[in-house]
């Protein structure tokens, strides 16, 4: 199959990649980059698993995705979450709350609460509700994932209180 060379910048790193037409954004940033974190479910948009956000902080389901569609664009994963060691404060509340059980999910679950905290960083129970609605999680039932995302905000204000504290 005829491949083209395209590029995409993740976690703000450069790549250059061949790709095929039939090539998925999940495809390139697993096999061709070795970004694992996000993981491979349905495939057909139904799981969410795969989501990654693009440069706005809105979440794609890689799964669908083209890679050649986003030649010369940026898109953020799992991996880039994290900043200098730090968790961010979603994934720091993922863990004070036991968010996280087989842990499968969690990428996908992570970047689409992001994008949703992105849009409504106070988000009412119906915005979770909607915003969470296109990821599955077969082992917390969504429980503590949503306590989780009501907690962010606070959680956000903490680490910013302790930053202008040391300053
Ligand atoms: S793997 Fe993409 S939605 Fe399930
Ligand atoms: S933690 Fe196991 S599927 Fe969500």
């Amino acid at each position: 199959m005829a491949k083209h060379i395209m590029t995409l910048t993740v976690n703000d790193d450069q790549y250059e990649f061949a790709v095929s037409d039939t090539d998925t954004l999940l495809d390139i940033i697993r096999n061709q980059i070795a970004l694992t974190g996000t993981k491979r479910g349905c495939t057909t948009g139904s799981c969410g698993v795969c989501c990654i956000n693009n440069d706005k902080g809105e979440s794609i389901l890689s799964c669908l995705t083209h890679a050649l569609e986003w030649d010369g664009e940026s898109i953020y994963t799992i991996e880039g979450l994290e900043v200098d060691g730090e968790l961010d404060s979603i994934q720091a509340a993922f863990v004070e709350f036991g968010a996280v059980q087989c842990g499968f999910c969690t990428p996908g679950v992570l970047m689409s609460a992001k994008a949703l905290l992105n849009k409504y960083p106070e988000p009412t129970e119906e915005q979770i509700n909607e915003g969470m609605a296109g990821v599955l999680c077969r082992c917390t039932g969504h429980i503590k994932v949503k306590e989780a995302i009501r907690n962010d905000f606070r959680i956000r204000q903490e680490k910013l209180r302790a930053v202008a504290a040391d300053e």
